[in-house]
């Protein structure tokens, strides 16, 4: 009986004392930073991990302040939680710069107490967390560096998109002097007629005149034929500067109309060239949009193809179609001047694109047309090329 009591206290020893060196081998085998102080940060025992990085043995440190050890300090330094630990008797975090382990810390306190309750030991774990916040300091930094890059980027494309606004503006303004050149002819032409009628007029009243052959009649009707010349001339002018004026708002119109106010900025100059311009169109047809831009698009087109048309000897033709096709008003003119080469087909709508000599071209035409037909109008104006020269299409 006694044997059997006194073997299985032996038994139970055994056990323990197993217990307690598996224990202490997952102890030491943790690779966090363990040490158990009493209430007062006495160490009384330290892992082997908290050794090693300490550069002592676990012997050596035994005993001593864990303040002193970890901080060099002669009292726990203020962030310490171990005070807060004893009077809440509750597990505690803390992050710590431990100057003298040349790491940062994530630490964590938990309270050991007895059979009674009390409190008698604290467990701090400290895992280092030193090259993790190293990464967060690095992404924190690579961050605000996107961040200005980003800024900067916007800034960026805001100033290039200003400027490129002003270089549109300046186009745009360049093509209307070219536009305004032939406009500027086109009046000249027509007022020659009508200058010579009234010259004639003035010269046959000063014969009579001389003549003793002037009667009240005679002169009425001559001041009234003069003065109907003169009206017309007016007219002439009014037409020109009401095609540069500013148009605010889009208003519908009558393709038709437009169309014959472009020729008849340069039919005369087309005349006097030998080349003809054929129309073959729908009456009436519709569309929405900036009229005066319109007709100053329309009028690149065709001085490009008379331009082209200059060299060409044998019966140079312009052709003008007007037409409706899926709703859309559909202008195209088509010339045969021999097209376009495949190369500079896709580049033609290009700013400052040209194949003429400096001071005929600025290759802004087309673009101007472009931007005016497709961003202002919403439409499109395509070229290709078809069986004898260019034929450029605008659908709006
Ligand atoms: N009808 C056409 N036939 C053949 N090539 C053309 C025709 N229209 C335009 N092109 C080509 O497209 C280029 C660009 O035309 P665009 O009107 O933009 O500029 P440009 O006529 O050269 O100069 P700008 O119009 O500024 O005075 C021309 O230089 C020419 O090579
Ligand atoms: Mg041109």
């Amino acid at each position: 009986m006694l044997t059997e009591k006194s073997d299985g206290i032996l038994e139970e020893r055994e056990g323990l004392n197993l217990a307690k060196v598996q224990c202490e081998q997952i102890f030491n085998a943790v690779s966090d930073l363990i040490i158990i102080v009493d209430n007062n940060l006495t160490i009384m025992n330290v892992n082997r991990a908290m050794a090693e990085r300490c550069g002592m043995t676990p012997k050596e440190l035994e005993g001593r302040k864990c303040f002193e050890v970890m901080h060099g300090t002669e009292s726990p330094p203020e962030s310490c939680p171990h005070t807060k630990l004893l009077l809440s008797g509750e597990c505690q975090n803390a992050e710590f710069t431990v100057e003298k382990l040349h790491g940062v810390f994530d630490v964590r306190m938990s309270p050991v107490f007895n059979s009674e309750g009390q409190l008698i030991t604290c467990i701090h774990i400290a895992r280092d967390i030193t090259e993790k916040k190293r990464q967060e300091g690095l992404l924190a930094i690579q961050q605000k560096q996107l961040e200005e890059i980003n800024s900067n980027l916007e800034t960026r494309i805001n100033d290039a998109v200003t400027e490129l606004r002003k270089k549109d503006d300046i186009l745009i303004q360049q093509s209307r002097l070219t536009a305004m050149g032939e406009m500027i002819s086109a009046i000249a032409h027509q007022w020659r007629q009508p200058l010579n009628n009234i010259g004639l007029i003035v010269q046959s009243l000063q014969l009579a005149f001389k003549a003793n052959d002037l009667t009240v009649q005679e002169l009425n009707e001559d001041v009234a034929d003069t003065m109907n010349i003169l009206r017309q001339i007016s007219e002439t002018i009014d037409d020109f500067s009401n095609f540069f004026s500013y148009e605010e708002e889009s208003s519908p119109f009558v393709v038709n109309d437009l169309v014959s106010r472009a020729l008849s900025f340069v039919e005369s100059a087309l005349k006097k060239r030998g080349i003809r311009v054929e129309l073959d169109v729908q009456d009436d047809i519709t569309a929405t949009g900036y009229p005066n831009e319109y007709v100053q698009a329309l009028l690149n087109i065709i001085l490009n193809a008379r331009d082209v048309l200059l060299n060409n000897r044998t019966s140079p033709l312009i052709t003008i179609r007007i037409f409706e096709e899926n709703g859309r008003a559909i202008v195209t003119v088509r010339d045969n001047g021999g097209g376009i080469s495949e190369a500079n087909l896709p580049k033609i709508f290009d700013p400052y694109f040209t194949t003429k000599n400096q001071s005929t071209g600025a290759g802004i035409g087309l673009y101007m047309a472009k931007m005016v037909f497709e961003k202002k109008m919403h439409g499109s104006l395509t070229a290709r090329n078809v069986d004898g020269g260019a034929e450029f299409r605008i659908e709006m």
